[in-house]
């Protein structure tokens, strides 16, 4: 009895986390983001759907190219819940990424969604690494008009290895993906990470840690 009792609740705990994770099944037709309402559910809080319009759906824009003057050489342009209310709770949204000649969108992962990439313009060379123990590299260079997939968590990459312009479509499964950059959340946390854990981390010098912290 005590056996099936924890069997069904670890059973149960299981299915409640893995409904949490993964944007559940909308129970109504939509639920357009009010980001005014100060309660905060797994989402945000719905707009009255009486007042709900075409331009809560609606976002312009994704034809313009977007700067990638800066250290990388990309530049994502999302359209989330944050920019686009009405994909709240509907566990989609995308980005339009543009990368100078020889760019990167730096080692990142989404923590809430797989990514599934096209390019449109240029070739990239992609890939994403395993989890542990394996840490698997999976890389391919793609050309316009392929299509290649980041599964959920995983750290993953895109480099423009063209020497013209590159840009990409991508769609995300969350209306949220979140992003964590590595190389910036690792080395410029805030506050810091102390130089000597990082130091021990990477198996490097703290000086080593210490520079490259103030490139952040
Ligand atoms: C692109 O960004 C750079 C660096 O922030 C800035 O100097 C430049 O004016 C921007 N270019 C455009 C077209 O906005
Ligand atoms: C990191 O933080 C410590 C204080 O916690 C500070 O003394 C140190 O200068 C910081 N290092 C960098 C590179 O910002």
């Amino acid at each position: 009895m005590a056996t099936s009792a924890l069997l069904i609740s670890i059973i149960s705990l299981s299915l409640c986390c893995i409904v949490f994770a993964y944007e559940p099944s909308p129970l109504q037709d939509f639920c357009v983001a009010n980001p005014m309402m100060p309660t905060r559910v797994n989402g945000l809080p719905c707009k009255n759907p009486a007042t709900v319009e075409a331009n809560d759906f609606f976002f312009s824009g994704l034809h313009l190219p977007g700067n990638t003057s800066n250290a990388v050489g990309s530049r994502v342009t999302p359209v989330s819940v944050a920019q686009l209310p009405g994909l709240n709770t509907l566990g989609i949204s995308m980005v339009r990424i543009d990368y100078a000649p020889l760019g990167i969108n730096p080692p990142h992962t989404h923590p809430r969604a797989t990514e599934i990439l096209t390019v449109i313009q240029g070739s990239l060379l992609v890939g994403f690494v395993t989890s542990n123990p394996d840490n698997r590299f999976i890389a391919t260079t793609l050309k316009k008009g392929d299509v290649f997939v980041f599964p959920v968590g995983l750290i993953h990459f895109q480099h423009n290895v063209g020497t013209k312009k590159a840009v990409a479509l991508a769609a995300l499964s969350s209306q949220n993906p979140g992003v964590i950059t590595i190389a910036n959340a690792v080395f410029g946390s805030n506050p810091n990470i102390s130089s000597d854990i990082l130091a021990k981390a990477f198996q490097v010098d703290k000086s080593i840690v210490e520079q490259i912290q103030t490139k952040f």
